[in-house]
């Protein structure tokens, strides 16, 4: 049996301040304490994506709040933590900056080890709580507005690069589609809800790499066959509402189609027991409900996060921090820097 941990987990690589508090108990589960995000989606909005400098602005004016906030959700003061972990990479340098920067202050102030985390792997991490018994080998599929990868996982914290994008991430070709039939920002979500009220067989969309000797992904032919489409049907100007919907619900069944493919593809060639998702299009619908389908029919266990940690938030952080401390995986605060392109793998 383990002795009961407590960790705090810090993020800012992208557009959300987020602090988690979570615990490790004697028998290895997570418990989430707290989890704050502080969104900048209205500061972004009238941009249209993220504005780095604004980002960054706000998270050194929220991240003291947002990490008090924690505190204070969790009932515990800064005795009661055993280990800081903080986002190192990949992101946005000047928005890593601040929480790392801020991860190390605390951790001097507060004489605690810290902890450097991949943001990646805490998107994986977030399917952790309530499921830490997972079998391996575990297929993993991140897709996020900056990733699209499909990693085999061995083994707990053990990656391999096996397919991803050649081109635009999944989120960024659902918010420049989105974004292009001038839908609130952030699209992927609009996206999806418009979608629902569509028609997805009205028109076809060319399942791009659709092949079976390789596990990557492409998505920005689909996103020109918008374009395409919308220009033949007289420009975005003269769209109706329905025809909006049709287009979203077309586009949307022929992205979750090849990452579906691809991913049962990948499954079944590493013999996955486990399928893992994380990243913030793990929260659409449809591909979580194709994906459960899938895997049910080939058995294998799909996990998927609560969809409040699909999107970028600290409790995945703090979980891979939970694991690594276990591992004794702590680093000594000079030697962590932001790393814009860290890799998973
Ligand atoms: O993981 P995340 O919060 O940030 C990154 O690490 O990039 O992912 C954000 C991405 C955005 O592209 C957003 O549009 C997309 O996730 N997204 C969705 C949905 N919810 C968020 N895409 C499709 N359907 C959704 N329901
Ligand atoms: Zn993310």
């Amino acid at each position: 049996m383990r002795e009961k941990k407590i960790i705090l987990g810090i993020e800012t690589s992208c557009d959300e301040t987020a602090a988690a508090v979570v615990v490790m108990d004697e028998q290895n589960q997570f418990k989430i304490y707290s989890n704050i995000v502080s969104s900048q989606v209205k500061i972004h909005t009238p941009f249209g994506g993220v504005y780095p400098e604004l980002a960054s602005r706000e998270h050194s004016q929220n991240i003291i709040v947002v990490v008090e906030k924690a505190l204070e959700q969790a009932k515990i003061i800064p005795e009661d933590i055993d280990a800081i972990a903080v986002t190192f990479g990949p992101g946005l340098i000047g928005s890593l900056l601040i929480g790392i920067t801020g991860a190390k202050t605390y951790a001097q102030l507060w004489q605690k080890p810290l902890i450097p985390v991949n943001h990646l792997e805490g998107h994986i991490y977030a399917n952790f709580i309530n499921n830490s018994d997972i079998k391996y080998p575990a297929i993993g599929l991140i897709v996020s507005g900056g990733h699209t990868l499909l990693l085999e996982i061995p083994a707990l914290g053990n990656y391999k690069l096996i397919g991803e994008t050649l081109d635009d991430a999944a989120g960024e070709a659902f918010d420049k589609v989105a974004k292009f039939l001038g839908l609130s920002y952030p699209g992927g979500p609009a996206l999806s809800k418009l979608a629902e009220s569509g028609d997805d067989t009205k028109y076809a969309f060319t399942l791009p790499l659709n092949r079976n000797d390789n596990f990557d992904f492409s998505f920005s032919g689909i996103k020109t066959a918008v374009v395409n489409l919308v220009n033949t049907l007289g420009g975005k100007d003269n769209l109706t509402q329905k025809q909006k919907a049709d287009i979203c619900a077309s586009f949307q069944k022929t992205a979750v189609d090849s990452l579906c493919k691809k991913t049962l593809l990948a499954s079944k060639y590493i013999n996955a027991q486990t399928l893992i998702i994380g990243g913030g299009v793990s929260a659409n619908r449809l591909l979580r409900q194709r994906l459960e389908i899938e895997s049910q029919k080939a058995n294998i266990k799909f996990l998927k996060p609560e969809i409040e940690l699909c999107t970028d938030n600290a409790v995945g952080i703090a979980i891979a921090g939970l694991v690594k401390l276990t591992q004794g995986k702590t680093e000594k605060s000079e030697n962590i820097k932001a790393d814009p392109i860290a890799q998973i793998v």
